[in-house]
This record gives structure tokens, C-alpha cells and sequence, in this order.
């Protein structure tokens, strides 16, 4: 009887590691189906490479209009082309769709869905959660299982692993779990995807190692860390130290204003120092849909177990409070020409959150325009890459360029510093710039002011 037991252990162990076998196999012979789910700034990217390298890939995104643009093998992210899309989907090796019976096909499953924060500044799991509770109702083969999203260390293990076991599958026997953290900068042209080192941490070492091994099939360099949660808190103390820094450079600027001196000339004077010094820069204020967001999802979970985190709090506190400032120092500059902020001309250059991307999520140019608006303000503004704008039910388009319209407006604000505009012109033709981004460095005149 024990005898048989212990047989059937064997077996059952034996089968297991043939199924993880099977699997690794198929990745290694780009065999292997991937899923990615979400389609946006991370995951059509991934999804293109993963394509380019001879996978068959099928993107999953609820955002019918993405589905059926790419179903046109159009691209809306500036990152990827179209050309790539209709080259990846003339090849048969990418689709997108809505339908997410699609997930009983795929032997790996990329999850890449938005991880924003509630009104409350808490944050919002919703779609990882409602992305996992679909793929646990259609999945039916063995399959690896990455969650991409950034997110509070412990929702892997914690939140999408009970999901996952809950329709009666086994970690390690039906799936694989890991956390990969997405390290993508939109609009680099130096570094895509596939340069960028990739970090991988699995609930278990088989996803660890399953994960790492499929990576590899697209990255250079992958490093495994021992478990998804550490995986988990590598991006947010990446993205914490960008904050933190950006946090004490932005009061540093705040400080040199006073001070009268000169912020921009500082930082170039100190990275000259080889070692022990890394330049970050002031600026309006935080945007994008990482830096302002991802270091709150950890002083939430730290909350959570008793612990403040008390940079983060400090750093959130001042990048929120530079889209006032910035409206304090246009008042100023207006002030000195007998001017009010009612019923001025304000243009603002530049309203997606960083420079030559088209992504306006939490742009610190919203939150100007919206206070500009408060004071009564005649507010316009100019981007390339924004052709329309809605604040507040407010909808602004984007003035058309043309040396007069800078001629008009009683205050030019650089607030996004694109680098197909040319800033001379605008200089030519202003009454008066306020320069958030230092665009105009080494030019004094006196119709400038800089942050
Ligand atoms: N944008 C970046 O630069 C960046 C960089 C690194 C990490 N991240 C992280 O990656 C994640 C995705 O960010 P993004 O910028 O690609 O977001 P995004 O909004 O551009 O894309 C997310 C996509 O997911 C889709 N979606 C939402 N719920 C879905 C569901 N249940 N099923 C299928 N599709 C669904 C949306 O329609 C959207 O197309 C976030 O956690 C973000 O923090 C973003």
C-alpha cells in the first residue's frame, strides 16, 4: 500500500517535471504562445519584440479602439511603429483582441494593465485584479504567468497567486508564477525594451527560472531575485529614488530662488564631480503614470505594517506643491509688468509630462492650466504632440504655431521642453518666458525668467 503511495508520488512528481520541461522547451524553441494583456505603453512594446523574435503573440486589451487600430496594424505609441505592428502582423505572428478565451491558448501570460492610485492616494489593484480573475476562468494548460504592472510588494504572492489557486489550478504543477518589473522610458531612443536589463523574481524558484529563461529570449541581461516581492520593491526603490531626488533638487530650487542664485549652474558645477554625485534636475513638477504614483503604493504597504515612510511623504509633498509654484513665480513675472493673472494671456509650451512623448497622464501642465483657470487667466497652450486637451470639462486645443501667436500673450510658460520646437523663435517673439526647464541655458536677456 505504501509502496504504491510512494510510486504515485513519483509519478506525479515525474509528469511535473516533464510538463515544466515541456514548457521550457517550447519557449526555447520560440514554440511557446504568449498572451500580453494590456496593450498600452509597456505592453505593446513587449508584445512587438516578443513577435520580432518569432514568437506567436496575442495582446488582450478591454480598449476596443486600441484592438481595432492595431487591428489595422496601426501603432498608438510613439515607441513602436506601425511599420513594426504590420510587419509582426503580416508575419502571423501578432493579434490583438477584447476576448480573453483566448488565454486557454498561451503557454505564457504577461500581465501589463495600469496600476493607478484611488482619489485617495491608496492604491488601485482593480485591474490586476479583475486581469488575474480572467485568466483563472480561461486558462487550461500549464502556463507561465508574469505580472509586469508596478505594484506594493506582496500583491503576486498575496493577491494574484489565491486567484489563481482558487479554480483548483497548483503553483508549479498547472503554473508558473512571477513578478518582472517593467523598466521601459518611453520616448529613449537609446535604450527599447530589449536594452534594457530585465529583473525577475518568481513565487517559487521553477518560475524564477522559467521566467528568467524567457526573457532571455528577447534581453541581454536578465538577473533573477529571490522572490517576487523582492522583485516587487526593486522598482519601487528605483522609482523612489528617482523621487526622492527630484523631491530635493525641486527644493533646492526653491531655496536658490531665494537665495538669488542660479539652481541650473549649480547642478553643472557639481556634476563635475566624478564620483558620489548624480544630477537630477527641478521642474514643474512630477508626471507620467510611474514617478508620482509608484512610491505611494509603498509607503501605503509600509503603512500597513506599522511603518512611515517618512522620504517618500517629504518627497510626494514638494514635486505636488511645483505646479503652484510655478503659478506663483507667472503671477510674479506678470506683477512686474503691471499685470494681473486675471484676464492675462498665458500659453503654455508643452503639456505631456515629458519631452517628446505624447502621454498626458498626471502632467504637471494640467494642474498649471487648472489654477491658471482659478484665477480667471486667459489660458492657451501649444504641443505637437496634444492636439486637444480636457481639464476640468474645459476643452482646449492646441494653438497653431505661428511667430504672432507668441506675440499676443502676456506671459510664454515652458513648461514641457520637446525638442522639435524651436525655442528661438519663441524667444524672438515673447514679451516675456518663464523657462521650467532650463531650455534657455546660457541665454540672459531680460524678457527671460528661469525656475
Ligand atoms: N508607462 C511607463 O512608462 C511605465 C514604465 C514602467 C512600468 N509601468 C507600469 O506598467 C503598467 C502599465 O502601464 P502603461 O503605461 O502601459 O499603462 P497604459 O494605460 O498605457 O496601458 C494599460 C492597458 O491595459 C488595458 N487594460 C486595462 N484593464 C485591462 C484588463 N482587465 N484586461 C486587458 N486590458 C486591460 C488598458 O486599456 C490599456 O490599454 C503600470 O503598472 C505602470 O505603472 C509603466
Amino acid at each position: 500500500m505504501v509502496h504504491n503511495k510512494q510510486r504515485l508520488v513519483v509519478q506525479v512528481k515525474g509528469l511535473r517535471s516533464e510538463m515544466e520541461k515541456i514548457l521550457k522547451n517550447k519557449i526555447l524553441d520560440k514554440k511557446a504562445r504568449v498572451g500580453i494583456i494590456g496593450l498600452g505603453y509597456v505592453g505593446l512594446p513587449l508584445a512587438v519584440e516578443f513577435a520580432k523574435k518569432g514568437f506567436e503573440v496575442l495582446g488582450i486589451d478591454t480598449d476596443y479602439h486600441k484592438v481595432d487600430l492595431l487591428g489595422k496594424k496601426r501603432s498608438y505609441i510613439l515607441d513602436v511603429t506601425s511599420e513594426d505592428v504590420r510587419a509582426v502582423t503580416e508575419a502571423g505572428l501578432f493579434s490583438a483582441t477584447s476576448d480573453y478565451r483566448v488565454i486557454s491558448k498561451l503557454d505564457v501570460v504577461v500581465i501589463c494593465v495600469p496600476t493607478p492610485l484611488r482619489k485617495t492616494k491608496e492604491p488601485d489593484i482593480s485591474y490586476i485584479i479583475n486581469a488575474t480573475e480572467k485568466i483563472a476562468a480561461h486558462r487550461k494548460k500549464v502556463q507561465l504567468i508574469i505580472l509586469e504592472s508596478t505594484t506594493y510588494p506582496g500583491t503576486t504572492d498575496e493577491v494574484v497567486l489565491p486567484i489563481l489557486e482558487r479554480s483548483g489550478a497548483g503553483l508549479d504543477r498547472d503554473f508558473f508564477l512571477a513578478f518582472s518589473p517593467e523598466r521601459i522610458d518611453p520616448g529613449n531612443i537609446k535604450f527599447k525594451t530589449r536594452d534594457i536589463p530585465k529583473i525577475v523574481g518568481g513565487v517559487t524558484k521553477k518560475s524564477t527560472e522559467l521566467s528568467r529563461i524567457f526573457y532571455s529570449q528577447i534581453i541581454k541581461s536578465v538577473m533573477p531575485v529571490s522572490s517576487s516581492k523582492s522583485a516587487e520593491m526593486v522598482k519601487l526603490l528605483e522609482n523612489t529614488f528617482r523621487s526622492v531626488n527630484i523631491g530635493l533638487v525641486n527644493e533646492i530650487a526653491l531655496m536658490c530662488h531665494k537665495l538669488g542664485i542660479d539652481v541650473w549652474e549649480i547642478i553643472e558645477a557639481a556634476k563635475t564631480k566624478p564620483f558620489g554625485f548624480m544630477p537630477f534636475y527641478p521642474g514643474p513638477g512630477l508626471g507620467g503614470h510611474c514617478i508620482p504614483i509608484d512610491p505611494l503604493y509603498l509607503s501605503w504597504k509600509a503603512r500597513m505594517h506599522g511603518f512611515e515612510a517618512r522620504f517618500i511623504e517629504l518627497a510626494d509633498m514638494v514635486n505636488s506643491y511645483m505646479p503652484e509654484y510655478v503659478v506663483k513665480r507667472i503671477a510674479d513675472i506678470l506683477n512686474k509688468f503691471r499685470k494681473p493673472l486675471l484676464g492675462s494671456k498665458v500659453l503654455i509650451v508643452g503639456i505631456s509630462y515629458k519631452r517628446d512623448v505624447n502621454d498626458i497622464r498626471e502632467s504637471p501642465s494640467i494642474e498649471i492650466i487648472k489654477l491658471l483657470e482659478k484665477e480667471g487667466t486667459d489660458v492657451s497652450y501649444f504641443d505637437p504632440y496634444v492636439n486637444e486637451l480636457k481639464v476640468d470639462g474645459k476643452l482646449f486645443t492646441s494653438i497653431k504655431w505661428d511667430s504672432k501667436a507668441f506675440k499676443n500673450k502676456d506671459c510664454v510658460v515652458v513648461v514641457t521642453d520637446h525638442s522639435s520646437i524651436d525655442y528661438e523663435e519663441i524667444l524672438k517673439n515673447s514679451k516675456v518666458i518663464f523657462d521650467t526647464r532650463n531650455i534657455y541655458r546660457n541665454i540672459k536677456t531680460k524678457n527671460l525668467e528661469r525656475l
